[in-house]
């Protein structure tokens, strides 16, 4: 514990929570001195996923050293129905950053074509992801700095045990640089509030737990395009019949899966031999159990109408009723 506790940074017991805007605007001004001290009038390297922790620390390392930020937006094919014109809207076109957009989406999708296996699904989607983040920063002249979004809890974790933390990126020996992690000692709260003083739209700050590998462990088994299709689809319904009915706001995490089986039912008069898609709404507070939400049957069923008739490839819905335990969060 001792050692780990030299190296890993520890926030202090005095620390004052960020809460209000005005500490927010604080703690920006503290950091954006900071980081200004560290890196001087070189480049720092970020992948920016669009999650909100590499979202915050964009904005706030665009605040500090403007273009010197490049940062690098993978499309792995397996992100939600819009999120990469998002990134590309808010960073490039709104905080006029230096945005690389690297639409990787056959790469990922042809390397994941026939794996079946939950395990190797995310190795191959993570591997692929440094694959590419490598090739771009070699492109790059002049990076002394790689910027992540490190928030707190995931240095209690590796000060646990529980998750080493990719303090490198994962990047390889050849591609080392200098960190700069400037949220690391915040828990998520707290980055959010940072966000949003920062002008982070809503959607990007608030958004809900969005797993490493996307949309590939809610396409279950391996993964074929069509089949990815019918998920990202059924999923951009139900965030927008969810942010319709307020359940946005209250509902911790939601999401559909669609599995690799094929039922009888019937469209337009015609046997359709198609999906089922299966509605999964969960509230938790740290992941590690969830309970159902009680959906109004109301919204099941306009959802199951949404989904059946504009989602190709679906003649059923289903929804999943098995908190965790039994049943783990994702599918996969
Ligand atoms: P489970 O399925 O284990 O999920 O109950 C708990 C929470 O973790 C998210 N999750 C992941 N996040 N990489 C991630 O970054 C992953 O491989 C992964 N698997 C699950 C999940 O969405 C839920 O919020």
């Amino acid at each position: 514990m001792a050692k780990d506790r030299r190296k890993y940074d520890i926030r202090p017991d005095d620390m004052q929570r960020i809460n209000t805007p005005a500490l927010a605007d604080k703690f920006i001004d503290e950091q954006v001195e900071a980081i200004r001290e560290q890196v001087g009038s070189d480049r720092v390297l970020l992948a920016l996923s669009g999650g909100v922790d590499s979202s915050v620390v964009a904005a706030l390392l665009i605040k500090a050293i403007g273009k010197q930020l490049v940062s690098v937006h993978v499309n792995n094919g397996l992100l939600r129905k819009g999120e990469p014109e998002q990134v590309i809207d808010v960073f490039r076109n709104k905080m006029d950053a230096d945005l690389i957009y690297v639409d990787a989406t056959d790469r990922f999708l042809d390397k994941l074509a026939g794996v079946e296996d939950p395990e190797k699904k995310r190795k191959f989607i993570g591997d692929e992801f440094i694959n590419i983040f490598a090739e771009e920063a070699k492109k790059l002249e002049g990076i002394k700095f790689l910027a992540q979004g490190t928030i707190y809890p995931d240095i209690l974790e590796s000060i646990k045990g529980i998750k080493s933390h990719h303090n490198d990126g994962g990047l390889p020996d050849d591609l080392k640089f200098e960190l700069v992690e400037p949220v690391k000692l915040l828990y998520k709260d707290e980055v959010r509030e940072v966000g949003r003083a920062l002008g982070l739209p809503s959607s990007m700050v608030d958004r809900q737990p969005f797993p490493g590998p996307g949309l590939g462990v809610r396409c279950i088994g391996a993964i074929t395009r069509d089949r990815l299709e019918a998920v990202r689809e059924s999923d951009a319904i139900l965030r927008e019949e969810f942010a319709l009915a307020g359940l946005d706001k209250k509902v911790w995490q939601y999401f559909t899966v669609v599995p690799d089986i094929k039922s009888t039912g019937i469209k337009n008069d015609k046997r359709a031999w198609e999906w089922p898609c299966i509605i999964r709404a969960v509230n938790s507070v740290d992941a590690m159990t969830a309970e159902i939400e009680e959906i109004p049957y109301s919204l099941l069923k306009k959802l199951c109408d949404r989904i059946t008739h504009e989602v190709p490839g679906i003649n059923r819905v289903l929804y999943d009723l098995s908190p965790k335990p039994t049943g783990t969060i994702e599918w996969e």
